[in-house]
């Protein structure tokens, strides 16, 4: 049988890179990976031990379909904790991770054929997710001058009205971050216009000095936040995201949940209780800590590497820098680095068709070592490779 017509999903560039290095890895050689997005450690200490209790005394049946009460309550606490806001618990709702959050905000917010405006670069599921739902996806091309995130200014000089614009700061694969009153023009645009703005906050709790993370939550009611436990608390696997909704999305994004999902998972649910004690967040700035040790690593090393082009990393763990100056693409360059030097990268046609060939994304969430490690090979490959140019 041939496939429904929908838009094919792209194929990322990673995934051959991912299986090239585990091959190489396979045969036996040492491979640094910098091109997953995946937080060291796993989970913290507590929420490892409220799942093995939750394990031994709960039956782990179905949950409310919007999630535990107490956790959602638990979240908001969280909010008051970090922003010292007050969001009401029943806008929150559990989600399988913020890629299930998506499915059911875009579901919910958009209709077949909205047209809703992206960063580019830009995390590629937002564009992959809505072009499966019958949404049609607007680039919005941005560079070093808006720190590669959008404006209203931006929204204002397209054709055709939108409904919906997707910001994610800290942004995947740059960064890069939207400042407090930037955030605040765009909401505001987007409030006058009729415009669903959904701010993905998943890198919240992982930025470094300088940078001053504000939540869309509570302050713009007509907003959807999207998070997650994947990043700062290192819980990927567990599949656990959350949404702030505005009211009068969530009842319809309980109707989606309990059609699509039932519940998120249960065993998840119960475990990142345990994340919110001062332990379980203490274990995880720790890690952040590391992190910031290594993008300095990567900072220091940029200009001796040539990357004289690189986004300014305020937050999340990416590095993405403009290669162009090597003549190669950034597939090329990528699969040259892995095969030369082993060292696995993202290249940037990943996160903007159009012009990431000039792009690659460094993830820096490694042990500084390892990051030392890494940028010492691309430095020694890069001087063999390009050495008459
Ligand atoms: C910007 C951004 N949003 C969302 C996600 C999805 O995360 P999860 O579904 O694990 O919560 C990722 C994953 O890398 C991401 O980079």
């Amino acid at each position: 049988m041939s496939p429904t017509p929908r838009p094919p999903v792209t194929r990322f560039a990673v995934m051959d890179i991912l299986a090239e290095a585990n091959e190489r890895r396979a045969a036996g050689s040492d491979v640094l990976s910098l091109c997953v997005g995946e937080p060291m450690g796993g989970a913290p200490e507590p929420v490892l031990a409220a799942a093995a209790q939750a394990l031994e005394h709960s039956p782990l049946g179905y949950t409310e379909a919007l999630g535990l009460p107490e956790l959602r309550a638990a979240v908001a606490g969280h909010y008051r904790r970090w922003y010292d806001v007050d969001v009401d618990p029943g806008r929150i709702v559990i989600t399988t991770g913020s890629s299930g959050a998506f499915l059911f905000a875009f579901l919910a917010a958009f209709a077949l054929g909205d047209r809703v405006a992206l960063a580019r670069p830009g995390y590629p599921a937002y564009a992959n997710i809505l072009a499966a739902l019958g949404c049609e996806v607007v680039d919005l091309p941005c560079g070093p001058d808006t720190r590669y995130q959008p404006t209203p200014a931006m929204l204002e000089a397209l054709d055709e009205p939108v409904a919906g614009l997707v910001v994610a700061s800290p942004a995947n694969p740059t960064g890069t971050m939207i400042a407090p009153e930037e955030l605040t023009a765009l909401a505001t645009w987007c409030a006058a216009h009729r415009v669903r703005l959904v701010s993905d906050e998943i890198y919240h709790g992982i930025t470094y000095p300088g940078a001053t993370p504000v939540s869309t939550a509570a302050r713009f009611p007509d907003a959807v936040v999207v998070s997650s436990w994947s990043k700062f608390w290192a819980m990927t696997g567990w599949r656990l995201g959350w949404l702030v909704l505005p009211d009068e999305l969530v009842d319809p994004v309980g109707a989606l949940a309990g059609n699509l999902a039932l519940c998120p998972p249960a065993l998840s649910q119960y475990a990142a209780l345990a994340s919110f004690t001062p332990a379980a967040y203490a274990e995880s700035e720790a890690r952040v800590e590391q992190y910031a040790a290594s993008r300095q690593v990567l900072l220091d090393a940029a200009p001796a590497l040539g990357w004289d082009r690189v986004a300014p990393a305020d937050g999340a763990f990416y590095f993405y820098a403009d290669v162009s100056g090597s003549g190669l693409d950034s597939v090329t360059w990528c699969r040259r680095l892995l095969a030369e030097a082993d060292v696995a990268v993202t290249p940037g046609t990943d996160f903007d068709p159009a012009d990431g060939e000039r792009w690659v994304r460094v993830s820096f969430c490694v042990p500084p070592q390892v990051a030392r490690q890494a940028v010492e090979r691309i430095g020694t490959w890069q001087r063999a490779a390009f050495a008459r140019r």
